[in-house]
């Protein structure tokens, strides 16, 4: 499965790691966060170098819908309540930042990427108090948000809350520029780290420091992100020719769509599940229903689906992995906003490895604890780890090699998945997401 820019992008390919290597600092994976971090501590002056298990880009960043905004759903109003105005101010203003600083990197080194300036819309058929509730918080904290009664979405709406100054773009063609200077080693499958070595399956890189970008860590210990992280699941369908809605849409609702386009054609996204707990119908089957009836001039294209870690307070996970390893860092928990949380990440990390601090460490610190913001989650994650892996010791069970939970074969996307922390697997056994590192023995 390709999503429209893995089709449309040639990244050059890069060489295996052969043999040992020395370097400052060594990051593992070459999605956004990783070669953003990279490019950061090059123009620092450190000596970096990438691992990357595949190709650069072929990861979640190859799957995204790269809306490049701080608009991440209803955030704000929870935040405020959940952890505080002050945390909640940071979040977005670190977000902020991230989106305007991607615009200064294409305007400065001139990146044909599709990039567009566009507002973003969260909107909702049903109910504007919502709406209202996240428009005050919002504008309370400094961001650019405001109430509208209409869009150019093909149906009425209650109203929506419009952040001004967001973009798009194509993150493969992004990365493809920004990556141009940066070592990376391709096809180079880190096995594991210890201490300062990265031990790979093409040799060893001894680090000073050592950066984990790789979606979801492998390590499980220490850090235990087993126990503070799931993943999402969310399907994507390529439609055309469609006209220019003149924003990037969100809908709030319960089985809301959201909508952006890319060169005259439309990026429909749908669904949103625990990664393992496949939904009751074909989601693919229900967006072509509905572009049918919204869009009846456009074909489809292509589809593909995206995977999302989702953490317990919703805020990523980005700082020293562990207080026990204070020289790994770690970028993870991006949750459905990729790109903005990648910049903030490669910022906060470029800073931290050279010694400096950010208004926004405490915020992001893996080692933080909202209590009270993780307190739903943290039970329901706790209860659907304990399901998968008491599933796992029954007879006739296929287990995650990951920690030994129960696989459950997803019809639609034809994988198999794990309900624990969300590792996906192909039809042959051939492993496609962690955090498990194996594949699975064959499977009829
Ligand atoms: Fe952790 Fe499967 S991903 S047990």
């Amino acid at each position: 499965m390709k999503s429209i820019w893995m089709d449309s992008t040639l990244i050059p390919r890069r060489n295996s790691l052969t043999g040992n290597k020395r370097t400052e600092v060594v990051i593992i994976g070459a999605g956004m966060a990783g070669i953003l971090t990279a490019f950061y501590l090059q123009r620092h002056g450190v000596h970096v170098v990438v691992l990357e298990a595949n190709r650069i880009g072929s990861g979640q960043s190859g799957f995204t819908t790269a809306k490049i905004t701080s608009q991440h759903n209803l955030i704000y109003h929870k935040l405020e309540k959940s952890v505080g105005k002050e945390s909640a101010r940071l979040y977005g203003k670190a977000n902020q930042l991230a989106v305007e600083e991607y615009g200064k990197l294409i305007k400065r080194y001139s990146i044909q990427c599709h990039y567009e300036k566009k507002d973003a819309y969260l909107y909702s058929v049903q109910e504007s108090k919502k709406l209202l509730e996240e428009v005050q918080s919002a504008k309370e904290l400094g961001m650019p948000a405001s109430f509208v009664r209409e869009t150019k979405l093909p149906f009425p709406v209650c109203g929506a809350v419009r952040f001004t100054g967001q973009a798009q773009f194509n993150p493969l063609e992004f990365i493809k520029e920004i990556s141009s200077g940066i070592t990376v080693y391709e096809r180079t499958k880190v096995l594991k780290v210890q201490g300062h070595d990265v031990i790979t399956d093409r040799g060893v890189v001894k680090a000073e420091k050592i950066v984990f970008a790789s979606h979801y860590p492998f390590v499980n210990v220490p850090g235990f992100y087993f126990a503070k992280m799931y993943q999402e699941k969310s399907y994507v369908m390529e439609l055309g020719p469609v006209e220019d809605l003149e924003g990037m849409y969100l809908g709030v609702d319960k089985k809301a769509y959201s909508f952006r386009n890319y060169d005259g054609k439309l990026l429909l996204g749908f669904g949103s599940h625990r990664t393992g707990k496949a939904p009751d119908t074909d989601p693919f089957i229900t967006m072509r229903h509905t572009a049918e009836h919204l869009f009846h001039q456009a074909e489809e294209f292509r589809s593909w689906t995206a995977q999302d870690c989702m953490t317990l307070d919703s805020i990523p996970y980005i700082g020293t992995f562990s207080a026990f390893r204070p020289d790994w860092y770690v970028a993870t928990g991006f949750g459905k906003w990729g790109m903005s949380s990648s910049m903030v990440a490669a910022k906060m990390l470029s800073m931290q490895i050279t010694g400096k601090r950010t208004p926004y460490d405490a915020v992001f610190s893996p080692q933080r604890h909202h209590i009270k913001a993780s307190a739903l989650r943290f039970a329901e994650h706790g209860l659907e780890s304990v399901k998968g892996l008491s599933a796992g010791v029954k007879p006739g069970a296929v287990n995650c090699p990951h920690m030994g939970c129960r696989l459950i074969w997803n019809q639609y996307d034809k994988r198999w998945e794990c309900p624990c922390h969300g590792s996906g697997f192909e039809i042959s056994g051939k492993i496609s997401a962690g955090p498990a590192q194996q594949s699975l023995p064959f499977i009829d």
